[in-house]
């Protein structure tokens, strides 16, 4: 079989963005090899069959950026709804409006607060410690918005979401506590935010809808990979230590579980993303999915609610949030030097270079190597590294 021009491991969006550019502005055959049965990575959705609403499925994914060239690029693939992100939040038998406010502070407080009055309460409460003393997480998020907030929104989705009681995290886990001392709820502040109007499997697979472009799903290519090595420039987007045959050790990732099911009911929480803070309860949030397109139609009488369970992941499971310990940061530098040495091979994306990126992020990156090394190689010949 013939060789393509261009290897890319992995069809999420960095590695689409890379065949897309390759195969469009180079004109360069691109062979995109990805395990799953099907492409697009995290960002993948379909529709849960008896309802058709979209569910997103590795994660509720929202798409946002205040970079121009990436907006532009996306843009090529897909059109943007105009949703808003907005999450809220239940405890002791309450709902709140999230990221901390004005609205929280009254709600939570019993009684309202002008934006000074809610800025000097929360200074008091968070003089107890000072934030150069912290020692862990718990006493850097009390010496940052005091005690009674920590205690009611951050330490029982903290402890559920790592599992670890948050006297034991490192206080590097958070470096600041946002409070917004003003009505404002929405959970983005970039300049461009949307959802894509045909779903995100319409758009991914719109980048990768070119003559130049073969994707070969179901392929893992550590069973192909003698075919390729060395043969042709490669642009790996899998996990950089799992390439090395994990030689330096594990890197250690959180993985989520998610649980859909169909219930019957119009609506069942009124919003898309419900937090649950309270410690007893074992999820860390419900998504429903039908209010992430409010302009849809839907059947009426059913929706699709998703319950988010947090956890390490094991060997098995799909890795999503770097943990990063200094043992973990003390591998990747030597996984990166080793990649450094790997001939032809760029390694990319969140799995290959073991960072939680955003998908503009992503995408931004995947940009940056393209001009950097991609595009110099296959038009100067510059060296792939
Ligand atoms: P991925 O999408 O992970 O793609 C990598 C692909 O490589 C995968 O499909 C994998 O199967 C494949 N692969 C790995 N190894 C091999 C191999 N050996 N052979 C073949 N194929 C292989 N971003 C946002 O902007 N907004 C959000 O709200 C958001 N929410 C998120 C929620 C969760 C739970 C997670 C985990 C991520 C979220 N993201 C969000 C981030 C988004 O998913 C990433 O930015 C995007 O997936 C990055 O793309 P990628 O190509 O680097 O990696
Ligand atoms: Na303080």
């Amino acid at each position: 079989t013939e060789l393509p021009d261009l290897l890319v491991v992995g069809s999420g969006f960095f590695g689409l963005t890379i065949a897309e550019r390759v195969a469009s502005e180079l004109d360069k055959k691109v062979l995109i090899l990805e395990r799953r049965p099907h492409l697009g990575g995290n960002a993948y959705s379909e529709r849960e069959p008896e309802t058709g609403i979209e569910v997103h499925k590795y994660g509720a994914h929202l798409f946002h950026t205040s970079n121009e060239r990436v907006w532009e690029y996306v843009n090529r693939f897909t059109t943007f709804t105009s949703y808003q992100h907005r999450v809220f939040g239940k405890y002791d038998g309450q709902v709140y409006s999230l990221p901390m406010n004005l609205n929280l502070i009254n709600v939570f407080f019993g009684k309202s607060h002008t934006p000074d009055e809610a800025r000097a309460l929360i200074a008091e409460q968070s003089s107890e410690i000072r934030t150069e003393d912290a020692q862990n997480l718990e006493e850097k998020a009390i010496s940052l918005i005091g005690r009674p907030l920590y205690e009611a929104f951050i330490k029982g989705y903290t402890a559920k979401q790592w599992q670890t009681d948050p006297k034991e995290l490192s206080p590097d886990i958070i470096t600041r506590l946002p409070v917004r001392y003003n009505f404002d709820n929405r959970y983005f502040n970039d300049v461009h935010e949307g959802l894509p109007t045909d779903g995100y499997t319409a758009w991914l697979e719109r980048m990768a809808d070119h003559p130049n472009i073969e994707v070969r799903v179901g392929c893992d290519f550590f069973d192909v990979a003698s075919e390729y090595k060395g043969k042709v420039p490669i642009v790996y987007t899998g996990p950089v230590d799992e390439y090395f045959g994990n030689s330096e050790g594990r890197l250690s990732w959180r993985t989520v579980d998610l649980e859909a099911e169909v219930v019957d009911v119009d609506d069942f929480q009124g919003c898309s993303v419900m937090n649950y803070n309270d410690p007893d309860v074992a999820w860390t949030r419900i998504h429903e999915f039908k209010h992430f397109h409010p302009e849809r139609t839907y059947l009426p009488g059913k929706t699709v609610i998703v319950h988010e369970y947090s956890r390490a992941a094991d060997e098995d499971d799909e890795p999503y949030y770097p943990i990063n310990t200094a043992e973990d940061r003390a591998k990747l530098l030597r996984y990166r030097e080793l990649a450094k040495e790997e001939p032809m091979v760029l390694f990319g994306g969140r799995l290959g270079t073991y960072q939680y990126l955003d998908m503009h992020m992503a995408i931004g990156s995947a940009l940056s190597m393209y001009d950097n090394k991609i595009k110099p190689h296959f038009t100067d010949g510059a060296p792939f590294a």
